[in-house]
């Protein structure tokens, strides 16, 4: 199989039921240029190295045309400027602080905190809202709308417009695959639509929310005034698309690959039942073993880096297949194994350094909750359909549906 081929095969569609075999055989070469101007990495230490490296860039105006979408092209016909998970020190650090203040964590885990009772409510009321027990979409009836609600009130996005930006999210988050060789025009013109909508319903609310402040997040970063200084409307515009795109996208991924794992592997689901703190290690051990971002492909070098014996040149665009490198065996012991026991558990789901997930205590957290609580209240359930049918996208992935079935649902 030649190198490119193996690229286009990862990407395939066919394939994203189980990747893992095509990731083995990209880790034989650590790094490898496709030909097309990027850098696939796919070994742990390799990725960890370049996630740290300030050569590194996240900024989008440091893409060539050649190296992906022409995403400061997108972004000025957009009139929304880059938010702070494509920008690079320092102006990354300040927006990221300036949201902290608002979310917590790590330093003050108040809001994420007070969050604990309302997301077992969330989790209570769409578990009881479960039709029949014959044929339930795990993705519909639980995995989309759970951590969407939570996000919408976290943000105080109104829950009934939450239908208008599910397609905005949905288009903005397939513009992440790559696509070699392939004109992406089409697939950019419909994500810049996308975002310029959602952009204008944002800075509608946030209108509204700067008149008449309220509890929730928008309100706070709307009037903040820090060490920092306050938001720009643009600034606050960018923040505010991010997290809740942020939000909608990956978790659901990570409660339905969780519950496909659990389905698979019934004795550590019996566990769970009766242990919930098991969840704890069970949410890393699925962040490594099926991380629902697969890989990260904004990044730019700004000098010539010498990695695994290949120089990768300045200006070359790097894919990190964080997946891939969950996976290295001379990282994890066992690696395909699914081992919520396992101790030595630094995996790459989050990403890591000045990047790593903003939102991964709120993200734990919604995880736990609703794997325990599925665990506890779902009697006997079994998968109707093994592999479900996935959904298209390559970087975040997950399943499209999950139909399972069970004898009863505890109160
Ligand atoms: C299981 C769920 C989640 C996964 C697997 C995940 C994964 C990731 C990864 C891999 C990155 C690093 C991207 C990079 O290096 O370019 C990231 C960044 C980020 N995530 Fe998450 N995420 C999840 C949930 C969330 C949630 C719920 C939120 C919002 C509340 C969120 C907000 C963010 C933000 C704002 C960044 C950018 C951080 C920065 O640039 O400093 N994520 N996430």
């Amino acid at each position: 199989m030649t190198q490119g081929s193996l690229l286009r095969q990862i990407l395939e569609y066919e394939n994203r039921h189980d990747p893992y075999p095509l990731y083995a055989e990209l880790r034989k070469t650590p790094v490898l240029n496709d030909g097309d101007g990027a850098y696939v990495v796919s070994t742990y230490h390799e990725i960890l190295s370049l996630l740290h490296d300030p050569r590194v860039s996240s900024d989008a105006r440091n893409m060539t045309r050649a190296a992906g979408p022409d995403l400061q092209q997108q972004e000025e016909e957009t009139a929304l400027p880059p938010s702070f998970i494509r920008l690079d020190p320092p102006e990354h650090d300040r927006l990221r602080r300036m949201t902290n203040t608002s979310f917590g964590p790590p330093h003050e885990p108040r809001r994420v905190h007070e969050m604990r009772g309302e997301l077992g409510g969330i989790v209570s009321d769409l578990i009881a809202g479960i039709g029949s027990t014959d044929r339930i979409d795990l993705v519909e009836e639980f995995s989309y709308p759970f951590p969407v609600t939570v996000i919408c009130r976290l943000l105080g996005v109104p829950r009934e417009d939450e239908s208008r930006f599910h397609g905005w999210a949905d288009t903005l988050a397939a513009s992440l695959d790559p696509m070699p060789g392939e004109d992406a025009t089409e697939r950019n013109k419909i994500a810049q639509k996308a975002r310029t909508e959602l952009g204008m319903y944002l800075a509608g609310l946030i209108e509204e929310r700067r008149r008449n402040p309220q509890e929730d997040m928008l309100s706070e970063l709307a009037t903040l005034k820090g060490p920092d200084g306050s938001m720009t409307t643009m600034e606050l515009l960018s923040t505010a698309a991010l997290l809740l795109i942020a939000g909608h996208e990956t978790t659901v991924n990570l409660i339905t690959n969780g519950m496909l794992t659990l389905l698979r592997n019934p004795d550590v689901l019996r566990r769970l039942r009766e242990d919930p703190g098991l969840s704890v290690p069970l949410v890393e051990e699925l962040l490594r073993f099926e991380p629902p971002v697969q890989l990260v492909p904004n990044r730019t070098t700004l000098a010539d880096i010498e990695i695994a014996g290949v120089t990768i040149p300045k200006g070359a665009s790097l894919w990190l297949v964080v997946a891939a490198g969950n996976r290295d065996p001379l990282r994890f012991k066992d690696p395909d194994r699914f081992d919520p026991d396992r101790e030595d558990i630094e995996h790459l789901g989050f990403g890591s350094g000045v990047h790593s997930c903003f939102g991964a205590p709120l993200a734990r957290q919604e995880a736990q909750i609703a794997l325990s609580e599925l665990a506890r209240r779902l009697v006997n359930p079994r998968l109707l359909e093994d592999p479900p049918e996935y959904r298209r996208n390559a970087v975040l992935r997950g399943p499209r549906h999950l139909p399972i079935a069970c004898d009863d649902i505890m109160p």
